[in-house]
């Protein structure tokens, strides 16, 4: 794993900062995104080198226009010599979300739309980058989505991303049939709730949290931690013959 490089989407917080840590902690380099926060960008870059002993960039990225992967690869191109893993990460949230997060009669397709392209164009067009310069490498590679068990349980509000998590795991698996030939992984991992800002936001926080450490049967909410790992092991040589999947790491809450 030591000197690869990860590519990641939305690793200023939660998930994607946890993540972003897990894989310099174990020498590989990362070049991540932000939207909005790029201060915290900068500091956790310096943070990482001076820490780590690895190559970090962020750079910023709107999963709003997933086409603008392609230039933000050649970006990458210029500050790394491979590209190894990708993960799609970031989500929306706030006014981008509005008609997508809903009870289903208040549902509304821009909202709706928004987050199709934020989970599954996004995916699509980040993983064609990736794969792109894995095949031409020639050392395979491994991509990974994360995804929610919301789309396997029922959560408040949660419709529109529920069923685009559920979209983006069937992408994967199409993915992975088609870029197994060239020895690229992809996976997802589906996570249940994970106590991030992303959580938070939930008009119904407080009352999902006491739900979850009530159906976990661990007793405790996800941390985005528990998720970073799931990553990196499906990076890893260890998942070597573990591909067109969605690992489910969810405290045992989607059982009860
Ligand atoms: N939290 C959960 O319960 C949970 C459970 C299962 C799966 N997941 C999934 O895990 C992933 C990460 O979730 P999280 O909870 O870690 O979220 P989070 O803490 O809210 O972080 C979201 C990240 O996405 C970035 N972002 C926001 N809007 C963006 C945009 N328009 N374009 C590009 N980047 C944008 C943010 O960047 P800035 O800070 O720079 O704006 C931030 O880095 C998501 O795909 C989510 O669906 C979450």
């Amino acid at each position: 794993m030591n000197g690869k490089t990860l590519v990641i989407s939305g690793a200023t917080k939660g998930i994607g900062k946890a993540t972003v840590y897990k894989f310099a902690k174990e020498g590989i380099n990362v070049a991540f995104t932000y939207n909005s926060n790029e201060e915290i960008a900068k500091d956790m870059v310096k943070d990482l080198e001076e820490n780590y002993g690895i190559k970090a960039r962020a750079y910023p990225f709107n999963i709003l226009e997933p086409e603008t992967y392609k230039e933000l690869f050649l970006k990458i191109d210029e500050d790394f010599e491979t590209v190894d893993f990708f993960i799609s990460n970031a989500m929306i949230y706030g006014r981008a979300v509005v008609g997508g997060y809903g009870k289903f009669m208040r549902l509304k397709p821009r909202g709706l739309n928004n987050i199709y392209t934020a989970t599954v164009n996004a995916f699509v067009c980040g993983s064609q980058q990736a794969a792109k310069r894995m095949q031409k490498q020639g050392n395979g590679g491994a991509i990974v989505s994360l995804s929610s068990t919301g789309n396997l349980v029922y959560i408040e509000n949660y419709a529109g991303h529920g069923t685009n998590k559920a979209a983006v795991e069937a992408m994967v698996r199409y993915a992975a049939t088609e870029l197994g030939e060239f020895g690229i992984r992809v996976n997802a991992v589906s996570g249940g709730p994970i106590d991030t800002d992303a959580l938070k936001a939930f008009t119904n926080y407080e009352e999902v949290k006491a739900k979850t450490e009530e159906l976990s049967a661990l007793n405790r909410i996800g941390q985005p931690e528990d998720l970073a790992n799931a990553c990196y092991y499906l990076c890893t040589n260890d998942a070597s013959w573990v591909t067109a999947q969605t690992f489910v790491v969810d405290g045992g809450t989607t059982f009860r």
